[in-house]
This record gives C-alpha cells, sequence and structure tokens, in this order.
C-alpha cells in the first residue's frame, strides 16, 4: 500500500463539523441534521454524512501512491495519481446513500443489529474524477464487456482500512464487469467532491463512487482493483449488506441464500418536520427528499395531512431554472429529486411522504413488511406525528 497507511486507532481522525449528531464515534459515524439536506441541492461536505469502519487511512507521501490494477488481466499495473489525473475528467452528481438510512426507525418496531441512523444517512454530491470504464482499458478490457478475456466477471476494490468486521483486515466490495466497463453507468474513480479534493473522511486520494447502488459499495481510500471470476467474498460482500425477509433472525440466516444489495429502492423523506413534531394549524412548507436506485428518475412525490387517507402532488426540483423531468436529459439522474408542497395542516395531523419512481415503484407502507435483521433499505412511507397542535385562528397566521 504505497503512501496510503491506515492507523491502527483513532488518534489522528480528521476535524469535522460540530453540527454533525454522532452515531459512533470510533469508527466515526454521523449525520447531518434533516433540515441541512433540503437547504441546498448539492450537500456541503461538511454536511456530508460519514459512514466508516475503522479509522480513517492517511497519506503519507501522494507521489508515493499509487493503486494496483490486478487478478484475470494479462498484465497486472501501478497507476499513479498522475496517471488518474491524465484521463478525462467527468464530473458526476450523484446522491450516496448508506443501507442504513433509516435503521433506527425500523428497530423501534422490531430490534435489528447495526448502527443507529435517522433520516440522513444520505447526501448529494458532484463527484469528479476517471471513469473506471476508462481505467479498465489501460489493463486492456474494453468497454461494455462483460466477461474479460480470461474470464473476470466482477471488478473487487480493496482499501487499506482496518475493519474489526474483517478482523483488522481492509474494506472491501465488488461490482459486476459489465457495470465497470458501461461509460453510462459513470463509475468513478473520484478524487473530488463538490469542486475540492476529496477529503480524509470521504476517501481520500481516491475513491470508488457506483451512482445508484447503496453506499457500501462506493469504496473509500482505493488501495486496489481486482479482476475477479467470482464476486468479491469479503464480510460486507457476503456477510453484511444483504436484504432478508421478516421471516429470518440471527437463529436461522444462512447468509449465502441471499445476493449482496446493489441497487437501492424508491425512498423519500420530509426533512422540515421532526418525526413528532408541534406546529401550528394552518399552512406549512413541508419538504424533503426522494431518490430511486439504478438510474431511475422520481415520477411523483405524494403528501398527506390524514395518515395517507388523502393524498397531494409535491413540486419536484433538483437545480434553479431547470425543470425537473423523471427521465430527462437535463436532469441529473443518479441525484436526488428535492420536493415540497405547502399544505394545510390540520390539528394532530399525520403527515406522510411516498414517492413513485420511473418504473412505477412505490414506497411499502409498512416498515414491518420490509423489516430485517439488518435493518438495511428502510424505504417505508415517512411519517410525521403533529403532536398538541396549537389552535390558532387563520386570521392570526
Ligand atoms: N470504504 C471503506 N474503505 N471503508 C468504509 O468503512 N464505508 C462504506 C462506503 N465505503 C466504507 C467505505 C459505506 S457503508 C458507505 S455508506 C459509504 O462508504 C459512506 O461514504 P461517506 O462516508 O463518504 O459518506
Amino acid at each position: 500500500m504505497p503512501g496510503l497507511t491506515a492507523p491502527s486507532d483513532y488518534v489522528e481522525e480528521p476535524p469535522r463539523h460540530p453540527a454533525l449528531k454522532i452515531n459512533s464515534k470510533e469508527p466515526f459515524n454521523a449525520e447531518p441534521h434533516r433540515s441541512a439536506l433540503v437547504t441546498s441541492y448539492i450537500t456541503p461536505v461538511e454536511f456530508f454524512y460519514k459512514r466508516n469502519h475503522g479509522p480513517i487511512p492517511k497519506v503519507e507521501d501522494l507521489s508515493r501512491y499509487s493503486v494496483s490494477i490486478c487478478g484475470l488481466v494479462n498484465k497486472p499495473i501501478q497507476i499513479s495519481m498522475a496517471d488518474i489525473w491524465a484521463l478525462p475528467k467527468y464530473n458526476v452528481t450523484a446522491t450516496l446513500q448508506c443501507a442504513g438510512n433509516r435503521r433506527t426507525a425500523m428497530s423501534m418496531v422490531r430490534k435489528v443489529r447495526g448502527v443507529g441512523w435517522g433520516i440522513s444517512a444520505l447526501g448529494n454530491a458532484t463527484w469528479g474524477g476517471a471513469k473506471l470504464s476508462d481505467v479498465l482499458e489501460l489493463v486492456g478490457i474494453p468497454k461494455l464487456s462483460s466477461v474479460s478475456s480470461l474470464g473476470g466477471k466482477h471488478v473487487e476494490f480493496v482499501s487499506v482500512d482496518r475493519c474489526k468486521e474483517e478482523k483488522g483486515g481492509p474494506y472491501t466490495a465488488s461490482i459486476p464487469l459489465k457495470q465497470a466497463t458501461d461509460p453510462d453507468a459513470d463509475v468513478l474513480l473520484a478524487y473530488e467532491m463538490n469542486g475540492e479534493i476529496l477529503n480524509r473522511d470521504h476517501g481520500y486520494p481516491l475513491r470508488v463512487v457506483v451512482p445508484g447502488v447503496i453506499g457500501a459499495r462506493s469504496v473509500k481510500w482505493l488501495d486496489s482493483i481486482n479482476i475477479k471470476e467470482e464476486e468479491c467474498q469479503g464480510f460486507f460482500t457476503q456477510k453484511d449488506y444483504k436484504m432478508f425477509p421478516p421471516t429470518v433472525d440471527w437463529d436461522n440466516i444462512d447468509w449465502s441464500t441471499r445476493r449482496p444489495q446493489m441497487d437501492f429502492p424508491v425512498q423519500s423523506a420530509i426533512c422540515t418536520l421532526e418525526d413528532v413534531d408541534v406546529i401550528k394549524e394552518g399552512k406549512a412548507r413541508i419538504a424533503g427528499y426522494a431518490l430511486s436506485g439504478g438510474g431511475r428518475g422520481i415520477e411523483r412525490v405524494d403528501i398527506s395531512v390524514d395518515g395517507g387517507k388523502t393524498w397531494v402532488e409535491a413540486r419536484r426540483y433538483q437545480k434553479n431554472s431547470i425543470p425537473y423531468v423523471s427521465d430527462g436529459p437535463r436532469s441529473d439522474k443518479w441525484a436526488w429529486v428535492l420536493f415540497e408542497a405547502t399544505l394545510d395542516i390540520p390539528a394532530n395531523a399525520e403527515i406522510v411522504a411516498k414517492a413513485v419512481d420511473s418504473a412505477a415503484n412505490v414506497q411499502p407502507e409498512k416498515v414491518e413488511d420490509i423489516w430485517n435483521l439488518r435493518g438495511i433499505l428502510n424505504t417505508s412511507w415517512h411519517r410525521i406525528k403533529i403532536q398538541n397542535s396549537l389552535s390558532v385562528g387563520r386570521s392570526k397566521l
């Protein structure tokens, strides 16, 4: 691992914004307050959630840093940052969402294992870097390959961080070669985030960004890339981040029965109110985010103020001055969509958001139906309970 080292403890962690809500200190896992998510389409780096499994690695000397590309390739190579910078640079706006987003709410119906997250384990950034499809051409793998000449079907990413789940070994993940070599899949080796050099928390000097896929596959602090016949056999691919039915619990789990989760399903949440909140009766602006995996856009966001009996459609938007169209060429297909609606809020309202994606997938109503022991992908309707609304005359508003 030339140039990049992984400390074995937490004494050299980078500085972080004090407003982040810390869900675990070591390793550092934190999310912003939900209201910060809807103040801008692009999430500022300091308010972007941070999800780690070990201490944050450090680059001792960037000129010595390189990534090896090996495995089922004719000629393994080491590429330096200069080699990466020399490739065409792409800026891709993509939302990274942790599979554990909204886990705490799932745990409230039946306890699940994992770091507790509210609704802010996601963020939308513009990632700058080289396309993985261009990088793989350097080892002779052409664009749009499902199988390489030596039989490689998966691209494994290996980091340097020390994770207890890997008994002190590095974090790993893989994606299919087909996705890695597809320029339209926009998989990046990113060295910039929102126009700035990637910071240590988010993977400096180089990370993978796999748009439309759970955050777990976007490996930070990249050390090597392996072309393999089989998918990654690491903990985070085989013994974590898999979706099980509600009938499976820790006493009857067989991890091999399920495939590693890749795309995430349609999701939305309200960010202008707490899950239990107090507001006055009358008009209120309800705003939040909606997103779907696999590059699917958001076709609709429905809001209810009566617990889901009746619905109104919210306005969706991404960038100022460009109307959002779910499959429009000027919309960011990998990015979230913000929504807003100004509604009459009755006393003791139950405000609900549910989104529909461009394949007409709809968020499930009840968390119970998608409960799973690891608490991933809680995409159930987001409900806000308004309590003790203060009755005030409309004339006073
Ligand atoms: N890469 C490494 N090397 N180590 C990690 O712990 N966490 C993964 C992914 N990549 C992780 C990693 C998970 S689970 C998520 S959700 C995202 O990084 C979080 O990225 P962020 O901290 O930049 O928001």
